[in-house]
């Protein structure tokens, strides 16, 4: 029996449940001051005061220890929403944003997610999960043990089975568990626009191709769209994702991150896991989504980086008992962190979120949102040992000390991956 326990925490801070917490149960926040968390066999044993884990275990002298420094614990964070196999950079499209220039002028000229799928395109499948492991990396230190990777910047039969197999492998090789969705309706490539090309026959080349020959290799979990004014309607997005739940891929939504197009109503509609962005979302579509088991996925990271100065309402959706989840949207275009906790920031000085609110978003949701709330999501017993430590006297502190990494240690199936701050000795 391997065996963990993290002793001598300042506080533990969770959210309970396997289920989605709406409306005031987002901040129902479990928090014992004191606490240790003991890990058997990859999973929690106990995680709660020290007085009560001495009562029911006694002393455990033979169990390896790792010391909490007075620190906080919170459950690893779930990033439910990234396009980590990305090769090329675009760093100059910033500088022209912070000119004036929108995303949708940068794209209609030839930039964009367009030229982000010319440089996926020429990468091999192992450059591509070299990259990922570059990022993947940050991720861990920012305290993420479980995240999404899309596909969607291949966007042929052969490339969107690159990322994803770029995605299978970068998993294996490292501790964050990544769950894949494909997204080869993300965008229209070059070579079916006009004057050649037709949309209809790359929706057709999606729908009967790529998701086939995506499933029958087991290679994605959830099937994704980008339901956009511009990109994919309603009525093409419910195709895409039809023919996913065809073979058994899961729908989840990019929707009305820049205009409202149907998007949250159809992610209803379709009983999709997730519908994220929703900078432009109407009261019918926060209606429809209350009304489902929808969860909002929350990107803050893009309006930041987009410098739109327009945030989705997270307020409207909790009020309304939408469950409320944030995610990096880590790409090299409209969000390029890996930093979970740098959207925390964001989620409570600009979408006006509570901390423990942002907590459940962070954990508990998000793990919901992948199908993963039995599993992870929360410091409970049977859950999988995934903890984060931070270098925090108490949860409040995750949000008032700002603009640093707050993670002090990682702790994945019962095992410390990732430990912050060696001092290197001149
Ligand atoms: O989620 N919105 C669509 N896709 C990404 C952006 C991708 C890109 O710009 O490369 C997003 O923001
Ligand atoms: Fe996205």
């Amino acid at each position: 029996m391997s065996e963990l326990l993290i002793e001598n925490l300042a506080e533990l801070a969770t959210p309970l449940g396997r289920e989605p917490r709406r409306g005031k149960a987002q901040g129902d926040i479990r928090r014992v001051a004191d606490a240790e968390i003991l890990c058997r066999d990859g999973q929690i044993a106990f995680a709660g005061a020290r007085a009560d884990r001495e009562r029911l275990f006694g002393e455990l002298p033979e169990t390896p220890r790792l010391d909490g420094d007075r620190g906080t614990a919170v459950p690893g964070f779930v990033d439910a929403h990234t396009h980590l196999p990305w090769a090329g950079t675009r760093e100059e499209e910033l500088l022209e944003r912070l000119q004036g220039k929108s995303y949708q002028q940068i794209a209609a000229e030839g930039g964009g997610i367009l030229s982000t799928v010319r440089a996926t395109r020429a990468a091999s499948a192992e450059a591509l999960a070299d990259l990922m492991l570059r990022r993947l990396r940050w991720m861990l230190a920012s305290g993420t043990t479980t995240a999404e990777a899309k596909s969607g910047y291949g966007l042929t039969v052969d490339d969107e089975l690159k990322q994803l197999s770029a995605i299978r492998a970068a998993s294996r090789a490292q501790p964050v568990e990544l769950v894949p969705t494909l997204l080869a309706a993300h965008e229209i490539p070059s070579e079916h626009r006009p004057p050649g090309g037709d949309r209809r026959r790359y929706l057709d080349l999606v729908c009967e191709e790529i998701v086939p020959a995506v499933a029958e290799r087991g290679l994605a979990k959830f099937c994704d769209v980008f339901c956009e004014q511009g990109v994919f309607s309603a009525e093409e997005s419910r195709r895409g994702l039809e023919a996913g739940l065809r073979q058994g891929l899961q729908p989840r939504l990019h929707a009305d991150e820049f205009a409202d197009s149907g998007g949250a109503a159809l992610a209803a509609e379709v009983g999709a896991f997730s519908a994220a962005h929703l900078m432009a979302i109407s009261d019918r579509g926060i209606a429809a989504l209350a009304g489902s088991n929808v969860i909002a996925l929350l990107l803050p990271g893009t309006s930041f980086f987009l410098a739109k100065r327009i945030y989705a309402p997270a307020r409207r959706l909790i009020v309304a008992g939408v469950p409320v989840a944030l995610a990096t949207d880590c790409n090299p275009g409209s969000s390029y962190t890996e930093s979970l906790p740098t959207i925390a920031q964001l989620a409570v000085f600009e979408l006006g979120m509570t901390i423990e609110e942002t907590l459940t978003a962070l954990t508990l949701h998000p793990a919901c949102s992948l199908g993963l709330g039995a599993s992870v999501g929360s410091l409970e017993i049977g859950k999988q040992a995934d903890v984060v430590l931070l270098d925090a006297p108490n949860l409040r502190h995750f949000a008032y000390h700002y603009g640093v990494n707050p993670v002090r240690s990682v702790v994945k199936r019962g095992r410390e991956v990732y430990r912050a701050g060696n001092l290197v000795r001149a």
